[in-house]
């Protein structure tokens, strides 16, 4: 097997507003990854993969610029890191052509995103959502990436940029793209909304009690978790009481999460409780971590201008990266430059 430089890429839909779920399944341990110093790290605000769904121009604007200030108020630093906005780096949607022709039919078909977000009406969703992940295989191949922190939604999809990277290599014989680790926490990868445990919570539910934005007041987070759905059993004695109550469950993870502590410590302090006494206690852990961070992210989206300065710049070092290994894959495919 060749060896590869170790570096991370990672990348979020500027959608919509981040979430908590973005935050604690993505962010927080990319904040990890960059500062353990064993990673070069590239982040990004996958503008093109939004609009595989409709955006409105303006506000898919103003959100790259807040995914942006959530990453740096979150702890990545444009210093350390390249962050940038993927439409700046056109090697991305280069790569993709190259590797919609590589994936086979099969292969898109039977991923569940695509599944679930075109819902009933496949015939009426854009030819973009279906490529969409042939287009995310190329955002992290185009830096010969070799890990990939997402959260548990995005396992699917990285075994597409496995199978994809695997078939390039055996189709042109040789080993050119590394075939990439996930890393994926675990409680973490996975927070559900707090309208409905079974359902993961996501900046595209039509419900914002759902979810808690990075950009809610404290008040909005305490009344968020004051509604969340609940039972009305108190907290059990052990972990496995959680089983079959996943609303409490997934309340019980958050605050792991948030505090650092497994879900039996949680357990051990809260055994027996009700959700009266705990769900407050959560709302205060949650307004002590992330309130610093939507003051901050407020702060920075004062300045627009900066923000895109540090995007243009990111994104001139991910192209110097990105130019050569595109450079080499035409030559390896046969195109006379
Ligand atoms: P996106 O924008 O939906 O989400 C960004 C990241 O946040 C994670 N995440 C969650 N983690 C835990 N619990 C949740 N409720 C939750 N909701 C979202 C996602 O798993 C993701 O890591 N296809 C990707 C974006 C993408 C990408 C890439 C990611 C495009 N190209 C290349 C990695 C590498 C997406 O839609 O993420």
């Amino acid at each position: 097997m060749a060896e590869f430089t170790k570096r991370i890429f990672s990348g979020v839909q500027p959608s919509g507003g981040l979430t908590l779920g973005n935050y604690l399944g993505m962010i927080r341990p990319s904040v990890g990854l960059q500062n353990s110093g064993e990673f070069e790290t590239i982040y990004c605000m996958v503008d093109l993969h939004a609009i595989t769904t409709w955006q409105d121009p303006e506000a898919l604007r103003r959100q790259t610029r807040e995914v942006a200030a959530g990453f740096i108020a979150s702890g990545i630093d444009p210093a350390k890191s390249i962050l940038f906005n993927q439409s700046q780096a056109p090697e991305h949607a280069q790569l993709a052509w190259v590797f919609n022709c590589v994936a086979r039919m099969g292969w898109m078909q039977r991923m569940t995103q695509f599944k679930d977000k075109a819902g009933k009406n496949a015939q009426n969703a854009s030819l973009g959502l279906f490529a969409y992940p042939a287009l995310m295989a190329a955002d992290i191949l185009i830096y010969h990436a070799t890990h990939v922190p997402v959260g548990d939604d995005q396992k699917q999809h990285l075994e597409l940029t496995r199978d994809i990277a695997i078939k390039f290599n055996h189709d042109f014989g040789q080993e050119f793209f590394p075939v990439t680790e996930p890393i994926i926490g675990k409680a973490e990868a996975r927070i559900m909304s707090l309208r409905d445990g079974s359902k993961k919570m996501s900046k595209s539910d039509p419900s914002d009690m759902s979810r808690l934005n990075l950009t809610d007041t404290p008040d909005d987070m305490a009344k968020k978790f004051r509604k969340a759905k609940t039972d009305p059993e108190p907290l059990p004695e052990s972990v496995d009481g959680l089983e079959d109550r996943p609303e409490a469950r997934n309340l019980v993870n958050i605050y792991a999460a948030l505090s650092g502590q497994t879900q039996e410590q949680v357990i051990a302090e809260f055994a027996g409780k009700q959700f009266g006494e705990f769900k407050p206690a959560l709302a205060d852990l949650a307004v002590a971590q992330m309130g610093p961070i939507g003051e901050e992210m407020s702060r920075l989206m004062d300045d627009p201008a900066e923000i895109d300065r540090q995007l243009r710049a990111g994104a001139e070092r991910a192209r110097e990266i990105a130019a050569p290994i595109l450079a080499k894959t035409y030559e390896i495919v046969g195109m006379i430059a």
